[in-house]
C-alpha cells in the first residue's frame, strides 16, 4: 500500500464534505434547486474576491478565465502591459499574442516580484496601453506581488487591471474593490480545494466600457452573454455549466468561510513560513530571496548541486506518494515547489517534508536527517494557528 497526497500548488486535495457534494445525483441547471445554488456561489464568490463587480463562473481552467479576459476587454491591435515574471504571465502575452494585440513584456528575472513603480513609468509612456495584466500569485516561481499597489496605480489611466489570481485567491487576502483591480479570475482547483474545471471572473464598470466595443472574435467565452443570462430571472448561464463542480463549490466555500477568511489566510502563511524554514534547516535554498514576496501558497526550493532536480518530484511520487511540483519552463530540473494551500494542514506539511527529507536521503544528499521535520514541528508550534 502506498498512501497518495496531492501536495502541488494545484489541484489540491479535495475534503470528504466537498466530495460527497460533488458525487450528489446531478440536477438540471434549468430549475430551481441548481439557480438556488448558482446564485449562492456568485454570491459567495463576491464575497470571497471583497467585490460588488459582476461576476462569472465559466466552465472551464483557469487559462479559459485569462482567455476571456483578454478576448473580452480588448480589440485587434490593442497594446497591452504584461508583467512577465513566470510561466503564467508569460502566458497571459501568448494569449494576448494569438488575438492581435501587441504585448508590452515587461520582463522581470524570474523569482523577483513586479516593482509596481515600473508599471507607472511604463503607463507614462504609453498612455496608449489598453490593459495591465498581472499574476497575484505566479505559479511558477512562488512570488505574490503587491496587487493592491498595482490596482491603486493602474486606476489612474485609462488601462484596466487583469489580474490573474487563480492560485492566490482564497490563501492569500485580495481585495478586488478597495485595490481598483477590474478583472480578476479564480479557479476551483487551487484554494477552494474544488473539483477542477471551474474559473470565475469578476468584472467592473470600467471594463464593462472596453468589453462592450471589443471586436475580438469569440463565442463560448462571451461576457455579454454571460451578463445577459446572469440577469434572467433566476439567474442562468448561456450554455450547460459544470453544475456538479458548482454543487462542490458551494461546500468548499462553506468551509472557508466557517473557518474565517482572515484565518485562513494566517493559516496559509503559518503552513508558508514552516515550509521555507524547515528546508532551510537542511541546507536547501528558497527560490524567491525577497522575504515579502514568498507566496503564502506554494514554496519554490532549489534543488541542491549534485542532485537530479527531476528525480526529486519523480521519486517523492513513485516511493513516498507525495506529489509536488517540478520546476516549469527555464526553471524546469532547477527548483522544485510545494503546495500549501487549500484544504492543507501542518500534518500535511510534516509529511511532504519527511517525504523530501527520505527523498534526498536516498539521491545522496549529505544533511542532518530529520532536522526538517523538527524545524517544521518547532515553527509550527511557536506560530500555531490551531486553539
Ligand atoms: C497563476 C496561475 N495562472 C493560471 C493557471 C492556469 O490554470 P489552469 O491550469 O487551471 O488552466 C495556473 C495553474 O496552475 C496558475 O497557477
Amino acid at each position: 500500500m502506498n498512501k497518495k497526497y496531492i501536495m502541488t500548488p494545484g489541484p489540491t486535495a479535495i475534503s470528504e464534505d466537498v466530495l460527497l457534494e460533488h458525487a450528489r445525483p446531478l440536477m438540471h441547471h434549468r430549475t430551481p434547486e441548481f439557480s438556488e445554488i448558482f446564485s449562492a456561489v456568485t454570491k459567495k464568490l463576491k464575497k470571497l474576491m471583497k467585490t460588488e463587480n459582476d461576476l462569472f463562473i465559466l466552465t472551464s481552467s483557469g487559462t479559459g478565465g485569462m482567455e476571456a479576459a483578454i478576448t473580452n476587454a480588448f480589440s485587434k491591435g490593442d497594446k497591452v502591459l504584461v508583467a512577465n515574471l513566470g510561466k503564467f504571465s508569460d502566458r497571459f502575452a501568448k494569449i494576448s499574442k494569438v488575438f492581435g494585440l501587441e504585448v508590452i513584456s515587461l520582463d522581470y528575472e524570474w523569482g523577483n516580484p513586479i516593482n509596481p513603480e515600473d508599471i507607472k513609468e511604463m503607463l507614462d509612456k504609453n498612455p496608449d496601453i489598453k490593459g495591465v495584466m498581472f499574476q497575484f500569485c505566479e505559479t511558477s516561481t512562488g512570488i505574490t506581488n503587491n496587487a493592491e499597489a498595482f490596482g491603486n496605480i493602474v486606476k489612474n489611466y485609462n488601462a484596466i487591471s487583469i489580474v490573474d489570481a487563480i492560485s492566490g485567491i482564497g490563501a492569500s487576502d485580495l481585495q478586488a474593490d478597495n485595490w481598483n483591480l477590474d478583472i480578476v479570475i479564480g479557479g476551483s482547483q487551487k484554494a477552494l480545494s474544488a473539483p477542477t474545471g471551474a474559473a470565475f471572473i469578476s468584472v467592473s464598470d470600467k471594463a464593462w466600457k472596453l468589453i462592450e466595443k471589443s471586436n475580438i472574435p469569440r463565442f463560448y467565452f462571451n461576457l455579454l452573454d454571460a451578463r445577459e443570462a446572469a440577469s434572467r430571472k433566476p439567474p442562468q448561464t448561456p450554455w450547460t455549466p459544470g453544475i456538479s463542480i458548482i454543487v462542490a463549490m458551494n461546500k468548499a466555500l462553506d468551509m472557508l468561510f466557517e473557518e474565517g477568511l482572515e484565518n485562513a489566510f494566517r493559516r496559509h502563511a503559518i503552513l508558508a513560513k514552516t515550509t521555507q524554514k524547515a528546508v532551510e534547516k537542511i541546507g536547501l535554498e528558497l527560490f524567491v530571496k525577497d522575504e515579502d514576496a514568498r507566496s503564502s501558497s506554494v514554496t519554490a526550493v532549489m534543488v541542491p548541486e549534485g542532485v537530479d532536480g527531476k528525480k526529486i518530484t519523480s521519486m517523492m511520487r513513485t516511493k513516498y506518494g507525495v506529489q509536488i511540483a517540478g520546476g516549469q519552463g527555464k526553471l524546469k530540473g532547477k527548483i522544485f515547489r510545494i503546495g500549501h494551500l487549500g484544504w492543507f494542514g501542518i500534518f500535511d506539511t510534516i509529511i511532504a517534508i519527511s517525504a523530501l527529507e527520505m527523498t534526498l536521503k536516498d539521491l545522496g544528499y549529505g544533511f542532518d536527517f530529520g532536522e526538517g521535520v523538527a524545524e517544521a514541528q518547532k515553527v509550527f508550534y511557536e506560530n500555531s494557528y490551531l486553539e
